[in-house]
């Protein structure tokens, strides 16, 4: 008992690199060790347990992870002649493409361990106290089945708004990606199991939940009526489930937005009106040696349709600059693309070269030089679409959902329904109200507002109303 008593709790700091997917599955090692007994940190330096979920995408994400470890032998050192011992784990995609190699690059690592093994992170920490552990399979085994339950306490403690992910993997191979060797081939939840996650998180408090997977319209779970389900129908359980106000999902591939879905935007209020949907770029030719599978005109189609069923929706995308062999023209075919169609937001890539991705054996790679200007050629175009959207909504009635605590005292943060950050006066209100609020001034990064009246009911803001005028 008393040595127990006196055991101090281990501590584990946890960093995570890359997309939502590296998020969730922070979260999900977290709660794997805390049944081990590790409680989380924000501070590095008194940490008993370092994780690096890393990401794989460019060659910059990668590199930093060695930077990062480089610092942490220094830490690890000073630690050691304190009289405590630090455990290093590199987790994530760079684990999954680099494997053992991380170990010969890096002393300081103990544990490398990817993506679909880290249910077993717990015991690999406690053998790697006999030497150093490397996991990078994809078991048959299905990790989340091993993985914790959703405990309450850690769930609200994250806050009102959560991924859930529902699809893993993906099978399309895009010519410049990693991402089909770092996470394997796509693989979907059962619906059941994407349900009773989704209500252990609404039950904790959450009032949105954002599906996530690397193609997450590519979701074909099993069905509890032994049919696959499309993301369309999951979406309309999910939003079922009292107490989810909000729905979102992430990231989707243009040749998966099907009908069902598209219609999905149409009939739930629930579904907020906005679509992160990657185009890359807006010459067909370019398209093609990306293998993407699709046109500019095919991506053109499919916005009208989703802004026919929803004219309200916000757009984002992800665009990649020099793919090897773009031409000037081919780049103009883009800016025209984004000129056209208009981005509520977007994220912007210098093309970047991955072993083993077929684009890397190219030999038309383009100049560093050429990709920077083309790339702030187009980030200017989408920064002026960006403020564009942002001051379109002054003046205007939104919900926002209410996260956190804002800047300044007695300030709250929230979201719009189209993803803009939103600040306003709390007093009366509290974290989890979703709150009719009059935009009143913009900045840079984020849209000031009143809110109108207290706390909307339980039930969510109907989505034909998600921004009208004050009239
Ligand atoms: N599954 C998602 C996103 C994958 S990665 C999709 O298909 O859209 C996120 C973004 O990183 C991609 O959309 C792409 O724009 C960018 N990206 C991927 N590989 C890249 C590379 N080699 N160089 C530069 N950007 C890249
Ligand atoms: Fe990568 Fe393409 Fe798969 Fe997206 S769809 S993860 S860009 S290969
Ligand atoms: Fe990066 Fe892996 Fe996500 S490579 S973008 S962390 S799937």
């Amino acid at each position: 008992m008393r040595s127990q008593r006196l055991q101090r709790l281990k501590k584990v700091f946890v960093k995570s690199y890359g997309c939502q997917m590296n998020v969730y599955d922070s979260e999900r090692m977290a709660d794997a060790l805390a049944v081990d007994g590790y409680e989380q940190t924000d501070s590095v330096e008194n940490a008993d347990l370092v994780v690096l979920n890393t990401c794989h995408i460019r060659e910059k994400a990668a590199e930093k992870v060695y930077s990062e470890l480089g610092r942490l032998r220094t830490l690890k050192q000073r630690r050691a002649e304190e009289g405590h011992e630090t455990r290093v784990v590199v987790a994530g995609c760079v684990a999954q493409a680099e494997g053992e190699e991380i170990l010969r690059r890096a002393q300081v690592v103990d544990v490398v361990v990817g993506p679909q093994a880290y249910h077993r992170l717990p015991a690999m920490v406690r053998a790697a106290q006999k030497g150093r552990v490397v996991d990078t399979d994809f078991p048959e085994d299905d990790k989340f089945a091993h993985l914790p339950k959703l405990e309450r306490k850690r769930v609200r403690s994250r806050g009102v708004s959560a991924f859930l992910t529902i699809q893993e993997g993906c099978d399309k191979f895009c010519a410049f990606c990693v991402v089909p060797y770092t996470r394997g081939a796509e693989v979907s939840r059962p619906v059941a199991k994407v349900l009773d996650e989704a209500r252990a998180l609404a039950d904790a408090g959450v009032r949105e939940i954002t599906l996530i997977g690397q193609n997450v319209n590519a979701y074909h779970g099993a069905g509890p009526d032994g049919r696959e389900w499309g993301l369309g129908q999951l979406l309309h359980a999910v939003a079922e489930i009292e107490g989810v106000a909000r729905i979102r999902y992430t990231t989707s591939h243009p040749n998966d937005m099907d009908d069902a879905l598209i219609e999905a935007h149409r009939d739930l209020p629930q579904l907020m009106p906005y679509l992160h949907l990657p185009v890359q770029a807006g010459s067909d030719r370019i398209l093609k040696a990306m293998n993407r599978k699709h046109t500019g005109d095919a991506y053109r189609r499919i916005i009208d349709k989703v802004r026919r069923v929803r004219p309200d929706i916000a757009l984002s995308s992800d665009f990649i600059v020099g793919f090897p062999g773009e031409s000037d023209a081919d780049f103009d075919q883009t800016m025209r693309l984004v000129a056209d169609i208009g981005f509520a937001s977007a994220f912007s890539f210098k093309y970047s070269t991955r072993p083993g991705t077929p684009a890397a054996d190219d030999t038309a790679q383009i100049a560093e030089a050429v990709k920077a200007e083309r790339l702030a050629r187009l980030q200017a175009l989408l920064e002026e679409q960006r403020q564009a959207f942002n001051r379109g909504t002054v003046g205007k009635v939104v919900e926002v959902l209410l996260e956190k605590p804002g800047r300044h005292p007695g300030q709250l943060g929230g979201k719009s329904p189209y993803l803009q950050a939103v600040h306003l006066d709390g007093a009366g209100l509290a974290v989890g109200d979703i709150v009719p609020v009059l935009i009143t001034a913009q900045s840079s990064n984020s849209l000031q507002g009143e809110a109108l009246r207290g706390r909307a009911g339980e039930t969510n803001a109907p989505g034909d109303t998600a921004a009208a005028d004050v009239a």
